[in-house]
């Protein structure tokens, strides 16, 4: 990653007047440069420089930004490369890259194959023991059949056995030409402590666990009968094959059926998958025993947007496994929930009332996982009002963590009625959650995905190409379609007037995202949320947002945009005096009414969206009680819409 020292480092020494001034002739005019445009042809000028802002602004054709936008655009060049030519011009040291180190990557190929080869060895060989060994028959085979598990079941998920024996499966393997250090790697032989070898999943059934295309990746073993100072099941570790964090037991099998119905049944355990593949439910996948991981919840949304999470039947451990369910809700995915009477499991329930009514049980008793969690805590909380209180915050954060708007508000109005609550109670401590421009989450997944996928320090810095190459870059600044007005008006408030004090305690940035935070506001578009957000985190480390903070960021769409609105504030326009003079005026205009009239509209804004996106719901198919709750919601919004509207004093235009 480029170190933000660097950049400010490099746009320090690159002298924006004399870069431009080599290909601009550039008069002074008061503090400013003025000259011809080089980005379209004109005959008096419109071009101007600010050396003290280090920016430039063409009031012709409006292109602006600072000195890096102004080589990427001359120059046609991406934004590193553009970094990267003013660091040479002004001898600025450019850090090493790391390069691919070749060799390293073959042998990570080398060894990959190898584990691959022998796990598919070793998966055949734990199922002819089952078959064909007569101690792998007697109890191995009988073992699965007394669970209830038929041949053909058994035989499609690979199920096998590994003798009781310290060296049998190790001495086979050595004998068929696997090396001592592969088989360690692959977790299937261990040392003891005395550095004596054995078979890991000695006495062992074995459950062979397959990647997204049916490869055997990993295997988990059980002990056939409950053993003191042994874990129910040995589980192989991370290999290069297997990242047990990104994947689920049971998706290769469940695929097909998951895209079919449009929905996946999440479980526990292994045997609650093939129990229920033998039910006749075939979209099931197993988290194995942990919290799902965000590498698995994606891994689901690439099939469907719709979990039905299946309890074991005592309390405690459902409560304890209700927290990692928002994770799914936060991933935007609709989240149902199902509990099996206590004592049950899925693989037990399976198989106790049979095929049909556990298909029947599953299609009636599922709940919508709020309203399961409301019940659930409410149900515990009986008439107290401090646990109340307690519940209503752990609901509304649930809430809050589902993205789509119009989910969240039905939400609340369906909360605050199982709760018998007022809506604005849910929705004040609501919105004080829902920051969302403000999330860390973000932040981490862009670096990541920064980070990821190149050996290239700076590669992952390369702006997209909708973001970053100078056409695309320009146009999309002047494309006002893409900004709505207040959008651009907020932005335009926080690069000038960030560090202006609006009231005894406050600063303009402050205000306006204390305000942001209050009231029910959505932003869409992705640069102004990014530097809506930086603002914040600047703000909460201490510091001064200054404008150099946006002139010399990361993303050149930033450092255009904030060097096109401090020009707006900044520079006179050559040819436009009388009209930049007007704009001059805003300057001192009341920067706090500025700030509340942009958020009033986006409020106004917001609740239409949420209007047009309810009334798109509002279906005759929907259930009697989702179709009076969506017409609530409908009530709800018009009347919030018309209250604002009043305040503003102007009428909306729909
Ligand atoms: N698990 C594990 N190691 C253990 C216990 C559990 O890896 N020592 C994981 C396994 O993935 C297991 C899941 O947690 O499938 C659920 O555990 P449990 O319900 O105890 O096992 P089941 O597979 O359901 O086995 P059984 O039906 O025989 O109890
Ligand atoms: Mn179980």
């Amino acid at each position: 990653m480029i170190p933000q020292a660097k950049i400010d480092e490099i746009i320090q020494a690159a002298n924006i007047e004399q870069v431009i001034g080599d290909y601009v002739r550039l008069k002074r005019r008061g503090a400013n440069l003025t000259g011809l445009c080089p980005f379209h042809s004109e005959k008096s000028p419109s071009f101007s420089v600010s050396p003290a802002k280090g920016i430039f602004k063409c009031f012709g054709c409006g292109k602006a930004g600072n000195v890096v936008n102004f080589v990427m655009e001359h120059d046609s060049l991406g934004y590193i490369p553009a970094l990267k030519h003013l660091a040479e011009k002004f001898n600025v040291e450019w850090p090493q890259q790391e390069f691919v180190n070749v060799d390293e990557e073959r042998k990570q190929r080398d060894e990959k194959e190898s584990l691959q080869i022998l796990n598919n060895w070793a998966n055949d060989y734990f199922q002819d023991i089952l078959w064909q060994n007569e101690t792998g028959q007697a109890v191995g085979l009988s073992y699965f059949e007394n669970r209830g598990f038929r041949h053909d079941t058994i035989k499609k998920f690979n199920l096998g056995f590994s003798l009781d024996s310290w060296s049998a499966f190790f001495d086979k393997a050595i004998a068929n030409q696997f090396s001592e250090e592969l088989l360690f790697s692959s977790g299937l032989v261990k040392h003891k402590e005395d550095g004596k070898k054995f078979d890991a999943y000695r006495g062992r059934v074995i459950f062979p666990i397959h990647n997204l295309n049916g490869k055997v990746i990993a295997f988990a073993g059980r002990y056939l009968k409950k053993e003191p100072n042994s874990p129910k099941y040995v589980n192989s570790p991370e290999t290069i094959l297997y990242h047990k964090s990104n994947e689920l037991y049971g998706l290769y099998f469940a695929k097909n059926e998951i895209r079919k119905q449009d929905s996946v049944y999440l479980v526990e355990g292994y045997t609650d998958v093939i129990s229920m593949h033998q039910s006749g439910v075939e979209n099931v996948v197993a988290s194995s025993g942990t919290s799902l991981t965000e590498g698995q919840i994606r891994l689901i949304k690439r099939f469907t947007e719709n979990v039905t999470v299946l309890f074991d039947g005592d309390a405690a451990g459902i409560k304890a496994s209700i927290r990692g369910i928002d994770m799914l809700l936060e991933q935007g995915l609709n989240v149902r929930v199902l509990t099996f009477p206590d004592g049950d499991d899925p693989d037990s329930y399976s198989q106790k009332v049979g095929s049909d009514a556990f298909k029947e049980y599953l299609e009636t008793k599922r709940q919508d996982f709020i309203v399961f969690k409301v019940n659930l805590l409410l149900n515990d909380a009986g008439n107290d009002p401090i646990k109340k209180a307690t519940v209503t915050r752990d609901i509304v954060e649930s809430i809050s963590k589902i993205p789509d708007s119009i989910k969240r508000s039905v939400f609340v109005n369906e909360c605050a009625r199982l709760m018998s609550i007022d809506e604005q109670v849910l929705l004040v401590e609501l919105n004080k959650l829902r920051k969302q421009f403000l999330t860390d989450k973000d932040r981490e997944q862009q670096q990541q995905q920064r980070n990821t996928e190149s050996n290239d320090p700076f590669e992952g810095f390369e702006p997209t190409p909708e973001q970053g190459y100078a056409d695309d870059l320009q146009d999309t600044l002047n494309n006002s379609s893409i900004f709505d007005e207040q959008e651009r008006d907020l932005i335009r408030l926080i690069i000038n007037f960030a560090n202006k004090t609006v009231n005894e305690t406050e600063t303009a940035a402050s205000y306006l995202l204390r305000k942001l935070i209050e009231k029910e506001i959505e932003i869409d578009h992705p640069i102004v949320t990014l530097i809506l957000d930086e603002t914040y985190h600047v703000i909460e480390r201490g510091e001064i947002v200054d404008d150099r903070f946006f002139t010399n960021h990361q993303n050149p769409l930033i450092t255009a945009l904030a060097a096109d609105m401090l020009a707006r504030e900044y520079i006179l326009s050559p040819n436009w005096e009388k009209r930049a003079a007007v704009k001059m005026d805003s300057f001192f205009k009341d920067t706090k009414a500025d700030i509340d009239s942009a958020i009033l509209h986006l409020q106004i804004k917001y609740i239409n969206k949420l209007i047009v996106k309810n009334q798109k719901e509002l279906k005759p198919e929907l259930s009697e009680e989702d179709f009076e709750l969506h017409q609530r919601v409908h009530m709800d919004l018009t009347k919030k819409r018309n209250e604002l509207t009043k305040k503003i004093g102007t009428v909306i235009v729909k």
